[in-house]
């Protein structure tokens, strides 16, 4: 795709030819786990694979996600695709040992696979590729009739911080139309219930989950302000080179962000799309 070569270097995974925003570096690597981690209880609170044997996860990366279905469903096997090679060689560094998982290179918008699994698990992963509603086909194609598909996706037009950063403001708007331009979608979440309903899946239950954090959390308010100002910085240097952003903008939000996380009154607000649908 045309648009893709205007990604370059660290987001660039060039065994795989393929972009990726947030970059392939070992801290992006380690962020995706930290991402895992710090989501966990939010995400997982409605998935239950626990009468499912074979899943399909769709864009695996390190294997964050990878950890948590094996450690929450013990009874699972999973095959687990990703594209990129460098995400795929962290997760079986740290998974590879592991004889309930099996690491695939492929593009999820054309799964190759003669199996057919009960369940498939998508996490933050449509919004970077440029035909969700293909990697959806693929994965309808992939369940076996009544199999069950989980997925989460970003909505961020709904991000609020409270006291008001303009700069963090110039830098959100910058990284989304960055990424819709380039053939990601930062807004999926909200679409998924027509791409799920488009493609042919039956049942479809979507599900909006919120991080709203104020003066009755204090804790987990700083905790997740300063989780977000990872999150978005990890697009600065690909923003930067693009020219789509500047230097005082990006070392104003990182100032704002620290202010905001020691505000006695601050407010964080981000919500989230999770849908459950049936093949
Ligand atoms: C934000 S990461 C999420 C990884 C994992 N699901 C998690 O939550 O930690 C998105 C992943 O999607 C992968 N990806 C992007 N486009 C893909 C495609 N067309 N086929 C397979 N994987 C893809 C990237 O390599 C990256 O590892």
């Amino acid at each position: 795709m045309f648009l893709y070569n205007l990604f370059k270097g660290e987001t660039m995974d060039q065994s795989s030819n393929f972009p990726y925003i947030h970059g392939f570096s070992p801290e992006e690597q380690n962020r995706l786990r930290t991402q895992a981690l710090f989501g966990e209880y939010a995400i997982y609170k409605e998935i239950n694979f626990s009468k499912v044997k074979k899943v399909l996860e769709i864009g695996c990366g390190t294997g964050a996600q990878t950890e948590i279905l094996l450690r929450r469903f013990p009874d699972l096997k999973l095959t687990s695709i990703d594209m990129s090679d460098k995400q795929l060689t962290e997760a079986q560094r740290l998974l590879g040992n592991n004889p309930r998982v099996n690491f695939l290179k492929m593009d999820a918008q054309n799964i190759q696979l003669e199996e057919k699994f009960d369940g498939a698990f998508i996490c933050w992963m449509l919004e970077h590729v440029p035909s969700p509603e293909k990697v959806l086909a693929s994965a309808l194609k992939s369940l076996r009739q009544d199999g069950v598909i989980y997925i989460t996706e970003v909505m961020n037009f709904s991000f609020f911080l409270d006291p008001y950063s303009p700069n963090i403001w110039k830098f959100w708007m910058a990284f989304n139309d960055y990424q819709y331009e380039n053939a990601g979608d930062p807004f999926i979440g909200a679409k998924l219930g027509n791409l799920l309903q488009k493609v042919g899946f039956k049942d479809i239950q979507t599900r909006v989950t919120t991080w709203h954090f104020d003066n009755r959390s204090p804790e987990q308010r700083k905790e997740t302000i300063l989780f977000w100002k990872e999150l978005m910085l990890s697009g600065a240097d690909q923003l930067l080179k693009e020219n789509v952003i500047s230097e005082e903008v990006i070392e104003n939000s990182k100032k704002e962000f620290d202010n905001v996380a020691n505000d006695s009154n601050a407010v964080f607000y981000y919500s989230f799309m999770q849908a459950e649908a049936r093949a």
